[in-house]
């Protein structure tokens, strides 16, 4: 390589930085969630965005290579809305924030964590429709709703969930009728209690969103 050539180079990597090396996309992705929420009790307070990446931060998990994979914010008094960047975290495999005052609907975009093994969002005041895009939750195990103020009828892509072992819908405002597809087939009736559901689905006979 000619000086020249070196030199040029050099300058176009100072330039145009590589985003690997640059930028810390999940440690922005938390803190932007960080700013929407109240937190009186100081949870968050170690989150700090100028840290090369969110690994030290109390509540977060990260693997050897520096993803979080978890994120566990349970019986934490913290208030607010999610928003979209909690989508963007695609090696999570635990989202832990069961017990607190989270408000407003459960982001779609939630279905695009591929790696997420359990979703625990119960005792909130999560309100609107169970998103469709949790069917593309393919390696989950656990799915926690209970005890919001969901409403609008169980997505049938739920039943192409084969990994599912733990669903609980219970305490919610949710109608319609419950699939029996899938793994939905050995779920308790405890994990439907106190909605307006009308009870199994009859294929065929009554539309799956009957009386919603
Ligand atoms: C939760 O936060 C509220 C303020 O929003 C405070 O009054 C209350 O004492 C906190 N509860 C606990 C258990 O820390």
């Amino acid at each position: 390589m000619t000086p020249f050539i070196s030199v040029s180079l050099l300058l176009l990597l100072l330039q145009f930085p590589l985003p690997s090396i640059s930028t810390n996309f999940e440690g922005n992705a938390l803190h932007a969630l960080r700013t929407k929420l109240s937190d009186p009790n100081n949870v968050l307070h170690s989150w700090d965005p100028t840290l090369v990446n969110p690994c030290t931060w109390f509540h977060v998990t990260c693997d050897s290579n520096n993803h979080v994979i978890r994120l566990d914010l349970g019986n934490s008094n913290i208030s607010g809305a999610l928003g979209p960047e909690l989508g963007q975290l695609p090696h999570l495999q635990y989202l832990e924030l069961y017990n607190n005052d989270f408000r407003g609907k459960i982001p779609e975009e939630l279905g695009n964590l591929k790696s997420l093994i359990s979703m625990d969002l119960y005792g909130n005041k999560f309100k609107g429709k169970i998103p469709k895009s949790f069917g593309k939750l393919k390696s989950l195990k656990f799915l926690r709703l209970d005890n919001n103020k969901l409403t609008g009828s169980i997505p049938r892509e739920l039943t192409h969930l084969t990994n599912l072992k733990i669903f609980d819908v219970s305490n919610n405002d949710l109608c319609g009728t419950i699939p029996i597809d899938g793994n939905f087939g050995s779920f308790p009736v405890e994990s439907f209690e106190n909605n307006r559901l009308n009870g199994p689905e009859l294929k065929g006979l009554v539309p799956y969103d009957f009386g919603c």
